[in-house]
């Protein structure tokens, strides 16, 4: 790694993809502050020589207070998050809201509280959003749109900030092997290990990338299904997952 950075923050650093790139990050001596909920995933992760601090992401206040104690900050990386899926005959705004306010507002306070030291710094801005935002995927109405609002979110960022040097990275994995995947019933094409996912996003904020995808064959056919008209995803979608409509 031949980048230096003064200070690197980096939130949903108690768990999955966030706790290795924290670990990583620490491991090659960089000062890293890693954020969470969970009081005993943060010591544990302090005994690694990582900074810690317990804050909700979905409370401004808090992370506010957090972004006030800190002198300098210049690689924040917004890895907090969750996926709820829905059943649509069964729609509850509630799961909307709660993807919404953990995946897009717990990015959103962040970016606002940490922009002062960004802007002294010249840092750069990293986010995780998902490749589901690429295509409608059933059971994942209120995950893949906070995910699509995250994308554009930080891909006009990237424009809208690069006057006053600061870099803007959006994030879109494929499926990575964390607590959060552990718990879905069904297939995870192309997943790859937590510490895969820390190196395409260690290398790619190294090289500078505005976006970082990975890994490619994932990305390349959920953009490709992306790209069809609905009724056709509609189609080729129940014909795999109804059973009822497939011959023998
Ligand atoms: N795993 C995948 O396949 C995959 C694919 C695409 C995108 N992603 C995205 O990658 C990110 C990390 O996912 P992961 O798989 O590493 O999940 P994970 O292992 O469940 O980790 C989630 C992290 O987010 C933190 N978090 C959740 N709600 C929070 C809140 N309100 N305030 C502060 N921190 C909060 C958790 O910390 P506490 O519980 O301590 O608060 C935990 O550290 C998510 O945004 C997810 O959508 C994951």
């Amino acid at each position: 790694m031949t980048q230096s950075y003064q200070h690197i923050v980096v939130t949903g650093a108690t768990s999955g993809i966030g706790r290795q790139l924290a670990l990583d990050y620490a491991e090659k001596g960089f000062r890293v502050t890693g954020l969470g909920r969970d009081q005993e995933a943060l010591s544990k992760l302090s005994e690694s020589g990582i900074g810690t601090a317990q804050v909700d992401v979905t409370n401004p206040d808090e992370v506010k207070a957090f972004f006030e104690q800190v002198d300098e900050v210049d690689l924040l990386i917004l890895v907090a998050g969750n996926c709820i899926y829905m059943d649509a005959l069964n729609y509850k705004s509630d799961v909307v809201q709660k993807m919404l306010d953990v995946n897009v507002m717990g990015i959103s306070h962040c970016i606002e509280h940490a922009l002062p030291l960004l802007k002294v710094s010249k840092g750069h801005i990293v986010g995780v959003g998902s490749a589901s935002a690429y295509a409608p995927l059933p059971r994942a109405e209120g995950y893949g749109a906070s995910k699509a609002c995250i994308h554009y979110l930080l891909r006009t960022l990237a424009i809208s900030l690069k006057p006053a040097g600061i870099k803007v990275t959006m994030v879109a994995p494929g499926f990575v092997d964390t607590p959060l995947t552990r718990k879905n019933d069904f297939p995870m094409p192309f997943e790859v290990s937590v510490e895969a996912a820390s190196n395409y996003i260690r290398r790619g904020i190294e090289r500078g990338s505005t976006e970082i995808e990975f890994p490619l064959p994932l990305i390349l056919s959920v953009k490709s299904i992306g790209l069809l008209p609905t009724k056709l995803i509609s189609a080729i979608w129940h014909r795999i997952y109804d059973p009822s409509k497939r011959e023998n």
